[in-house]
């Protein structure tokens, strides 16, 4: 999940943060939930002889999940079509793409409703192609300048349900669409509350499909999300708006977020084996998607730092999968650099993870944390050692990787619970290259 914020909101007094908001589509989770769609988009007000859009990919139409779906709306009387070009990490132009099959098959006004079906990729597609079409124009109107020019979104748009075919992302939650600008080697999110989907399907029938590297990686970011989560500044420590409306989405951990983290650590840590060594387990998967949409829903009020502030980076230049980029990068970052500013939060993931933590001091809970982590990487067997494994990173690539984190990342990093600096994020680079011996 590409979560962007914004700490020093404007107009402030100097008052402290006394409030937290938190705003979620509906949420449908089950085996065969795939079987409500349909009820569920007409409690969206979705007509009876509406025409909508699947997003999707080509394995998901391989592995026939569109037809599923597509069966399902059709046997319920709507008509819908099939666009399965999303790609991997979408780019502007595959948003594009998707945004000028609509405008040709359904007119500059679109689809009745949409459906996202897959991982983070075609969700976040059908996220930016149903929000372009509500408010015109192309992509790059609504991604901050300097890239794009940075236009607010003003409408939702028709109906969106996305449908997650993984256990990670969270962007069947999240208000944001990340997109990738090859050029640059950058990703750049476009971050609106008009984004975020109306519902979300969850059904974890539609993930005992997903292959175990990317079972393991997916799960990976999505412990990420709950990790940081969890250990990230509070909400209290901001200042207060005058005008609620420039609160930001991202403010800090809050109660909510604590409750679902805890779950959602609970749930990974103690399915993701399963899950990864025997795809077809569907209670492992069901636990899989249900703690992935729970960390996501920690990410909501608390938002990401650090070690997501070095994976964008790393993924930018080497092309590399979120979920794996995240792992890597844990140990070192969120765990190892962080637990400094305060430990005793360590130490209760460490008791989350499983670890016996009588007799240890935080500290110590902290480095039993970290060990933990990367044994439950080493069992995954899919997962990379460290960067050098991950991309043929070296030592010489760590100022560039360095500079770009502290460059390109500064919302992320201002709302590390613990001050950082180019320096530090390089001695992290170094530490994260190798793990443990290959
Ligand atoms: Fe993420």
């Amino acid at each position: 999940m590409g979560y962007e914020r914004s700490v020093s909101a404007p107009n402030h007094e100097l008052s402290t943060e006394t409030v937290w908001h938190v705003t979620m589509p509906e949420i449908r989770f089950g085996r065969d939930s795939t079987d409500e769609l349909a009820f569920q988009l007409r409690d969206l007000d979705v007509d009876d002889d509406a025409r909508g859009l699947v997003v999707t990919d080509e394995t998901l139409v391989d592995i026939g999940h569109a037809d599923r779906v597509t069966e399902h709306l059709e046997a319920a009387g709507l008509s819908v079509d099939v666009y399965d070009e999303s790609e991997r990490e979408p780019s502007v132009e595959a948003a594009e793409r998707c945004i000028e099959y609509v405008r040709e098959s359904a007119g500059e006004a679109g689809y009745d409703f949409y459906v996202g079906l897959g991982g983070g990729s075609c969700m976040d597609t059908a996220k930016v192609a149903r929000a372009v079409i509500a408010n015109g124009g192309s992509p790059l109107d609504y991604i901050a300048e300097p890239t794009g020019d940075g236009k607010a979104l003003t409408e939702s748009g028709d109906p969106l349900v996305l449908m997650p075919t993984t256990a990670g992302t969270g962007a069947e939650v999240s208000p944001v669409a990340i997109l990738s600008v090859p050029e640059k080697e950058i990703k750049e999110g476009i971050s609106s509350n008009h984004v975020r989907a109306d519902a979300a399907v969850l059904d974890p029938t539609l993930t005992t499909t997903l292959p175990p590297d990317l079972t393991a990686k997916t799960a990976m970011d999505a412990l990420g999300h709950a990790i940081e989560g969890y250990t990230t500044h509070e909400y209290d420590s901001l200042l207060r708006p005058t005008d609620p409306a420039d609160r930001p989405v991202y403010a800090g951990r809050t109660p909510l977020t604590e409750m679902f983290s805890e779950k959602a650590i609970d749930l990974l840590s103690n399915n993701v084996r399963a899950a990864v060594h025997n795809g077809d387990d569907l209670e492992a998967r069901e636990n899989m998607l249900q703690g992935a949409l729970f960390g996501a829903i920690a990410g909501l009020t608390a938002g990401a730092s650090l070690c997501h502030a070095m994976a964008y980076p790393v993924g930018n230049r080497y092309h590399t999968k979120h979920g794996e980029t995240i792992a890597v990068l844990t140990p070192a970052s969120t765990i190892d650099y962080n637990a400094a500013s305060d430990p005793g939060r360590f130490a209760d993931v460490a008791e989350m993870f499983g670890v016996d933590t009588t007799g240890m001091t935080d500290r110590e809970a902290a480095d039993a944390l970290k060990s933990q982590y990367v044994q439950l990487q080493q069992d995954l067997n899919v997962l990379p050692s460290g960067l050098a494994e991950l991309a043929d990173i070296t030592e010489e690539d760590v100022d560039w990787l360095a500079r770009q984190t502290v460059e390109t990342q500064q919302r992320l990093l201002r709302c590390n619970p613990r001050p950082v600096t180019e320096d530090d994020v390089r001695d992290i680079f170094l530490d994260a290259l190798h793990n443990w011996e290959d």
